[in-house]
């Protein structure tokens, strides 16, 4: 099989920042993907209906100056953001109902506070939040969970599946109703969590976590572009996501992840954590899938099972990929610096082909 074409598929979990970071990075997720759900961690967080406009606004004008650029085309210059509030300890329920009746926003992002990037505005304790939830529960907007418990004293990589027993578990129980994405999963105890559980659950699964396991990040030394937040795991884990994302099972679905961050700040001696993965996001895809003997299911993956979850339509149009060897580049422009993708220097054996 030299080529292979799926309906167009969207990204379920996508970082776009903003300012000339966003004009940098938002013409690779227009050409591989129609939609995105895009997080709402800027500084400050997008926390209410009129922020989560206003940064829509900027994502449009961005796409429109990659456009005229001519860095897309009209297709891919079409690709449509789709919003998140940031939930912090004072968001009011009024905000979550109007946000809701706008119909502009699809999800509220729960970011634990000093889980990761920017989350010092995040949740401080889950019992603060219950009238939000309460209101979400009631209006149908999901809440999209980073899922790691954020005590010191828990090991780095035991984070999300203390975070099942002691915050997810008991928050389906108290909010059965609640239509949660259990976000980035990378644990084998998260990705049969999902598939086990009640209905009203969803999981993203980035690429990364499906094609490297730990030793990504110590290989020839300490590799700050394989390190992300949850971190990855062991193979036993990253095994189990395969499993699951090529298991046909609707719950789960493609979210990328990609959180660009400058060269400069990822080669730190604090390295900040996010791979960016955008520009070659479903050849990442395409290459875990195969591994798995699993290519006819990556369309269910990538292109009907988000749309599913979220109640919005599937693309109407198509990608196609080819196989062809190509290397991913060593960099890409970001503002006052440049931004290295994961893997750079690697080679992949598919390859997204420009839109007939
Ligand atoms: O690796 C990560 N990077 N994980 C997150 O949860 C946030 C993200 C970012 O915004 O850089
Ligand atoms: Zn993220």
């Amino acid at each position: 099989m030299d080529t292979l074409t799926l309906r167009r598929p969207d990204d379920w979990h996508l970082h776009l920042r903003d300012g000339d970071a966003l004009r940098a990075v938002v013409a690779a997720s227009a050409r591989q993907f129609a939609r995105a759900i895009v997080m709402p961690n800027l500084k400050p967080p997008v926390t209410t209906l009129a922020d989560a406009l206003a940064y829509r606004a900027r994502i449009l004008a961005a796409l429109a100056a990659a456009r005229d650029a001519g860095e897309l085309d009209e297709r891919a210059a079409a690709f449509q953001p789709l919003m998140t509030l940031y939930l912090t300890d004072n968001t009011r329920p009024a905000e979550l109902e109007a946000a809701a009746r706008s119909g502009m926003v699809q999800g509220v992002k729960l970011y634990p506070a000093g889980a990761t990037t920017n989350s010092d505005a995040g949740v401080t304790d889950i019992r603060k939040v219950d009238a939000a939830l309460e209101t979400m529960q009631r209006v149908g907007l999901p809440l999209l969970v980073h899922g790691e418990a954020t005590d010191p004293a828990i090991d780095v990589f035991d984070r999300e599946h203390v975070f099942i027993d002691q915050v997810m578990e008991p928050l389906r129980r108290r909010f059965p109703a609640l239509r949660i994405v259990f976000e980035h999963i990378t644990t084998r105890e998260a990705a049969h969590y999902v598939r086990d559980a009640a209905d009203g659950i969803g999981a993203t699964i980035t690429a990364h976590h499906l094609l490297y396991n730990r030793n990504a990040i110590f290989t020839g030394g300490l590799r700050p572009h394989w390190y992300c937040l949850p971190v990855l795991k062991r193979e036993p884990h990253r095994l189990a996501l395969l499993e699951a994302a090529t298991s046909g099972n609707p719950r789960f679905f493609l979210g990328t992840d990609s959180a660009p961050h400058a060269q400069r700040l990822k080669e730190h001696a604090a390295a900040c954590a996010g791979c960016y993965t955008a520009p070659h996001a479903l050849e990442l895809y395409a290459a875990a899938f195969e591994l798995a003997g699993a290519l006819d299911r990556l369309e269910g993956f990538a292109s009907l099972h988000g749309p599913r979850f979220y109640g919005l339509p599937v693309n109407a149009d198509t990608v196609t990929l080819r196989r062809a060897a190509w290397t991913i580049p060593e960099q890409l422009p970001f503002p006052g610096d440049a931004i290295v993708p994961l893997a750079a220097g690697e080679s992949l054996q598919w390859k997204l082909a420009p839109a007939a």
